[in-house]
C-alpha cells in the first residue's frame, strides 16, 4: 500500500542525502523540472518523491530499496519512475523516449552530462565476487543485513547456509547496494585457505593505500595494522567460502591446522572499536562466532534458507516454463528453494521433459525421488566427506528414515549412551547446515530430518538401500 505523500513529507527531504555530496543536485532539479514541464505541461518543479527517487538512484540505490525507504510498494515506485523521472532524464540527456532499460543508466547518463561534482575517494576491489545480473527476491534478508551493517554498525556479520542456497549472490547484491556507505570495499575468497599472513598482507596493501606489508611480519603486527585501517576508514571486507579454513572430521566450526590465527583476526574485528565491517560467508558456522555473539551485539549471523515460493518461481518463469502452480510448488519444496538446484534442474526439465514440471515430477517419482544435478552432488559429497564418525552414523540413520525423528528415537536408533556426544554431534550437523531441526507443534518435541536433496545424495553416495 502506498502511504500518502503528506504523511511522510518530512522523511522524503532527509532521504538519500549522500547524493548531495557528489552531485550538483540543484542544477539537476532545475533542469529536470524544465523537461518535466516540456513533457507534461505540469508545474516546473519536481515533487518531493521525484527528488528523493533521484537522490536514491544517483548513488546506486535500486528502485526496490527506494520504495522501502519511502514506504511505497515496489510496483508503485516503478510506475512513478516510469511515467516521470526516467522520461525526464531521457529528454535531458538527448535520448529518445522509453529507451531506458536499466535504472543504473540514470547515474551514468547524468554523470556523462557533467552533473557529478567530484570523484569520490572510494576504492573498491571486488576480487572474485560474482556478476549479479540475475537476482530475485531476498528483500527481507537484504533489509536485515543492511540494518545490521549500516544502522547498527555491526563489526562482524556472518552469512551461513548450505551449498548453493545463494549466500555469495546475496552478499554480492548487498555489497553493491551498500557500497556507497563505505570508503573502501574489498572482496576475497578463502577457497584455497590462504594463510592468515597472506590474507592480511593482501588486505593491508589494498586498505592501507598500497603500503607495503611483509609476509614474514608477525601475525599480531599485521592484525594491528589491519585494525588501524579499519579504524581510520570505513571499510567493508567480504570474506567468502570461509568453510575452507575449517577442519574436517571433527565437530564443525574449528579452524584447520595452520588457520588457527584466523581466530585472532575475528576476535579483534569483533571486539575492538572501529568503523568497518567484516562480512564472513560460510557453509559452516565457526564455533568462535557463537561465542563472540554472546559477548557483543556487534557480532551477528544470518542463516540463509532457500528462496520462498514466490521468489523461486521467478527462476522457473525466467526459463519460459508454462505455469503449473501445484507442480511448481512441489518442485520448489523438494529442492527447498535452493537456488543452485533450481538453476541446474531447469535445463534438465527443458531438455528431457519439454519444459513440463509435471512430466518431470511424475518420472522423477517413479525412478528416484530427487534428481541431483552433478555440480550440486559434488558440493554435497564434499560436505559429507567432512563429517566425523558420529555425524556419519546420525546421517545414515536419518537417511534411511523418511519421517521426522525425535531425539529419543535417534538415541535408540544409533545406540549411543552419551547424551552430550549425541547433542554435540547434532549441533555440529546443524552448524554445517546439513540437517533440518524443527519443533513438533503438538508434542513440542525437537525433531530432525534430512531434506530430500541431502537424503538422496547421501544414500547414493554411500550406496544405502532401503
Ligand atoms: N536470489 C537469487 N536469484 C536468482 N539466482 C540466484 C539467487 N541467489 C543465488 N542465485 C544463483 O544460484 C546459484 C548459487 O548461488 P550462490 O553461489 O550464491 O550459492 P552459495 O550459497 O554461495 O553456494 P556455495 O556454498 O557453494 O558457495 C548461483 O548461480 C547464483 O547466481
Ligand atoms: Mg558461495
Amino acid at each position: 500500500m502506498q502511504v500518502t505523500c503528506s504523511s511522510i513529507n518530512y522523511r522524503e527531504d532527509q532521504l538519500f542525502s549522500e547524493a548531495t555530496k557528489l552531485w550538483n543536485l540543484n542544477s539537476l532539479y532545475t533542469d529536470l523540472a524544465k523537461q518535466k514541464q516540456n513533457n507534461t505541461k505540469k508545474e516546473p518543479q519536481l515533487t518531493k518523491v521525484e527528488k528523493a527517487c533521484l537522490r536514491g538512484l544517483l548513488p546506486g540505490c535500486s528502485p526496490r530499496k527506494i520504495a522501502n525507504a519511502l514506504n511505497w510498494s515496489a510496483a508503485s515506485i516503478s510506475v512513478e519512475l516510469s511515467k516521470g523521472l526516467y522520461r525526464y532524464v531521457e529528454l535531458l540527456t538527448g535520448r529518445q523516449q522509453n529507451v531506458l532499460k536499466n535504472w543504473r543508466d540514470i547515474s551514468q547518463w547524468l554523470e556523462a552530462e557533467g552533473y557529478k561534482t567530484s570523484i569520490p575517494i572510494r576504492r573498491q576491489d571486488w576480487g572474485v565476487s560474482p556478476d549479479i545480473s540475475v537476482f530475485y527476491g531476498r528483500t527481507e534478508e537484504l533489509t536485515v543485513l543492511e540494518q545490521w551493517i549500516i544502522r547498527d554498525n555491526c563489526r562482524l556479520v556472518t552469512l551461513l547456509g548450505m551449498g548453493g542456497i545463494g549466500k555469495t549472490a546475496l552478499a554480492a547484491q548487498l555489497a553493491r547496494e551498500i557500497q556507497g556507505n563505505f570508503d573502501l570495499v574489498v572482496w576475497r575468497s578463502l577457497h584455497y585457505a590462504p594463510s592468515i599472513n597472506q590474507l592480511l598482507v593482501d588486505l593491508i596493501q589494498f586498505l592501507d593505500n598500497q603500503q607495503q606489508a611483509d609476509l614474514s611480519e608477525k601475525t599480531e603486527v599485521l592484525i594491528s595494522r589491519l585494525r588501524n585501517c579499519l579504524r581510520q576508514k570505513r571499510c567493508l571486507v567480504v570474506l567468502d567460502d570461509a568453510e575452507n579454513i575449517m577442519r574436517c572430521h571433527t565437530h564443525a566450526g574449528q579452524y584447520q591446522d595452520g588457520c588457527e590465527k584466523y581466530a585472532q583476526l575475528l576476535r579483534q574485528v569483533a571486539l575492538e572499536r572501529h568503523q568497518s565491517c567484516l562480512l564472513l560467508i560460510s557453509r559452516e558456522k565457526p564455533l568462535q562466532i557463537e561465542l563472540l555473539e554472546h559477548k557483543t551485539p556487534c557480532v551477528r549471523s544470518l542463516k540463509l534458507r532457500g528462496l520462498p515460493k514466490e521468489e523461486a518461481e521467478k527462476i522457473l518463469e525466467s526459463k519460459g516454463f508454462l505455469r503449473e502452480q501445484k507442480e511448481w510448488d512441489e518442485l520448489i519444496t523438494i529442492y527447498r528453494g535452493n537456488c543452485l538446484a533450481l538453476h541446474l534442474v531447469t535445463p534438465i526439465i527443458q531438455d528431457f521433459f519439454d519444459g513440463s514440471v509435471s512430466q518431470f515430477l511424475s518420472w522423477n517419482n517413479m525412478i528416484i525421488p530427487v534428481i541431483i544435478p552433478e555440480p550440486l552432488r559434488e558440493i554435497l559429497v564434499r560436505q559429507f566427506n567432512r563429517l566425523n564418525d558420529l555425524e556419519n552414523k546420525i546421517m545414515c540413520y536419518l537417511a534411511t528414515n523418511r519421517t521426522l525423528v525425535s531425539l529419543e528415537k535417534l538415541r535408540n536408533g544409533i545406540q549411543i549412551d552419551s547424551a552430550s556426544e549425541l547433542i554435540n554431534a547434532l549441533k555440529s550437523l546443524e552448524r554445517r547446515s546439513i540437517i533440518e531441526v524443527e519443533k513438533n507443534i503438538q508434542t513440542s518435541q525437537t525433531i530432525f530430518q534430512l531434506q530430500p536433496l541431502i537424503r538422496i545424495a547421501f544414500r547414493e553416495h554411500y550406496n544405502i538401500r532401503s
